[in-house]
């Protein structure tokens, strides 16, 4: 077992790491192993009065961050990327023993998560507001300006990736910020929070509250201290969520929640290369993917072949010890864990075909074997719901106009994948399928520039992008008398 050194285990207030109000702790638990990792400070009302205090005080009009130049805010948020980079190697093996994937897939979101702050680091004085052209004699301009103090509700599937997410657009516009990671995922938050002291971001301006979603999370979608709640987690949860923030102010709210996004696998596709692609979509990050693609559509005069190159793929797929050179490791705990055994054993008595998988493995940790069900239908569970585990559903189709209606038929709409040489087949489905992304011969390719989110229960707005920048920025319109002829 790797031993990675745990630094941070307090919250992060005010720049400083501090106990809870009352003195509480909760666990934090190795999905490899089922052993308490460490304990950590838990948050609750009384704490994330102090951090909305704190933020509310960094975003006061004469603050150093408030009157800080723009430049200079992507002046600190490269520096944080500098020292995210720097220290790569222990948030990854960090990230990994909280939630359990693959250490060289951590290191590598690590990564991924630079280059959105960086990204966001270059759009920071480049918030552009316009001027009109309006009726009268005035001149008319809009500004650009921070939402204010907002709440990121993280969860725990990419815990370093959906901080960054969520903090770099915010900084850019010039927000103030309290995370709250998830309570399976606290410790990178905290690691990440060190590195925001360092880098010389003002005390205040990023809070970090680890703590439990009903007490933690919902004083903070609650306080009317908070101008906005971003949100990343369930439909379930996003309701509350919307909710709860219209209950004592009117907060602003970004919400990226579940999905079950169709991949669509044409007669005309290379069946090697969209079986390949289709096994990432359904079972990168353990299936435990918002946008994984986890209904795989396939026409019927490549449907036999595909089934069995998906099955021989996902047999050869390595789980296992996620500090090992593995594909994936365990699942992220015993609720998820027991879920998805749950929806795996709903498809076998519905009466998909199981053609590989279908079990746990082993009898410590939460390791669930790659599983394929073939002969999957529209009404089965494992066809409606989100299962977020390490399964895929194989549904055979016809045409074209079937396949839409069938890809649409569902209340998410986050991703949607087409796998296809033929471009009118590629651009009619893209402009067809009700989704916030649409991937042609790729899956969730998700970068720092392309905007992401859902539509109907997927969520609402977007995040990364110039849009994700939007979410943080209110307009402010500006209307000057100027007489038309001037009278000196
Ligand atoms: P969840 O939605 O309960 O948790 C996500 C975050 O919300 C955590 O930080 C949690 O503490 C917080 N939270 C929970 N209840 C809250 C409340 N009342 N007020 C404020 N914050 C609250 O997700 P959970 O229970 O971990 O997983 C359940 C299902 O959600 C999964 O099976 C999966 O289908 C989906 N999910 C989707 C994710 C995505 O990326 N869209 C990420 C995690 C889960
Ligand atoms: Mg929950």
């Amino acid at each position: 077992m790797v031993k990675v050194d745990i630094k941070y285990t307090k919250l992060f207030i005010n720049n400083e790491f501090v106990d809870a109000v009352s003195k509480k702790t909760f666990s934090t638990i190795n999905p490899q192993d089922e052993t308490v990792i460490t304990q950590v400070a838990e948050g609750d009302k009384a704490d994330v009065d102090l951090a909305v205090e704190a933020a509310k005080k960094a975003f006061h009009r004469y603050s150093e961050w408030r009157t800080m130049d723009a430049s200079q805010r992507g002046v600190l948020m490269l520096k944080l990327a500098d020292l995210m980079e720097s220290q790569a190697k222990y948030l990854a093996e960090l990230e990994t023993l909280d939630c359990g994937k693959p250490v060289k897939v951590s290191e590598e979101e690590v990564f991924y998560s630079t280059g959105v702050l960086r990204f966001y680091a270059g759009k920071a004085d480049k918030i552009l507001g316009s001027t009109i052209p309006a009726d009268g004699e005035v001149l008319a301009m809009t500004l650009k300006e921070p939402v204010g103090v907002c709440a990121q509700i993280i969860p725990w599937n990419y815990p370093i990736l959906m901080m960054t997410w969520k903090i770099a657009p915010a900084l850019a516009a010039g927000c103030t910020i309290i995370v709250k990671p998830a309570e399976q995922t606290p410790l990178t938050a905290l690691a990440v929070a060190a590195l925001i002291k360092e880098a010389g971001f003002p005390p205040g301006v990023v809070n970090v509250i680890p703590g439990y979603g009903p007490t933690a999370g919902a004083a903070l979608t609650h306080h009317p201290g908070v101008d906005k709640v971003a949100f990343t987690g369930s439909t379930e949860v996003g309701r509350l969520i919307l909710k709860a923030a219209s209950a004592e102010n009117l907060k602003r709210v970004t919400l990226e929640l579940g999905g079950k996004s169709p991949l669509v696998v044409f007669n005309d596709a290379d069946v090697e290369k969209a079986a390949q692609l289709a096994h990432f979509a359904a079972f990168a990050n353990g299936g435990q993917c918002c946008c994984a693609g986890t209904r795989t559509y396939v026409q019927s005069g490549v449907y036999d072949q595909f089934v069995k190159r998906a099955a021989e793929i996902a047999q050869q797929r390595t789980v296992g010890n996620p500090y090992d050179d593995v594909e994936q490791g365990p699942q992220i705990d015993s609720e998820m864990f027991n879920k998805v055994l749950g929806y795996i054993k709903a498809g076998k008595a519905e009466g998909a075909r199981c053609v590989t998988g279908g079990d746990k493995i082993g009898d410590k940790g939460y390791y669930i074997q790659p599983t394929v069900f073939a002969d999957v239908t529209d009404n089965m569970k494992i066809a409606r719901e989100e299962i977020f585990g390490p399964v895929q559903s194989i549904l055979k189709f016809e045409t074209f106009d079937e396949v839409v209606d069938r890809a649409n038929d569902t209340n998410y709409g986050l991703g949607a994948g087409v796998v296809t040489n033929d471009i009118n087949i590629a651009m009619s489905f893209a402009k067809h399928v009700r989704a916030g992304s649409v991937w042609i011969n790729v899956y969730d390719h998700v970068t720092g520039q392309t905007p992401f989110g859902g539509f109907k229960d997927s969520g609402m707005g977007r995040e990364l992008g110039e849009d994700g920048v939007n979410q943080y920025l209110e307009v402010k319109t500006v209307t000057m008398a100027l007489p038309k002829k001037p009278q000196f």
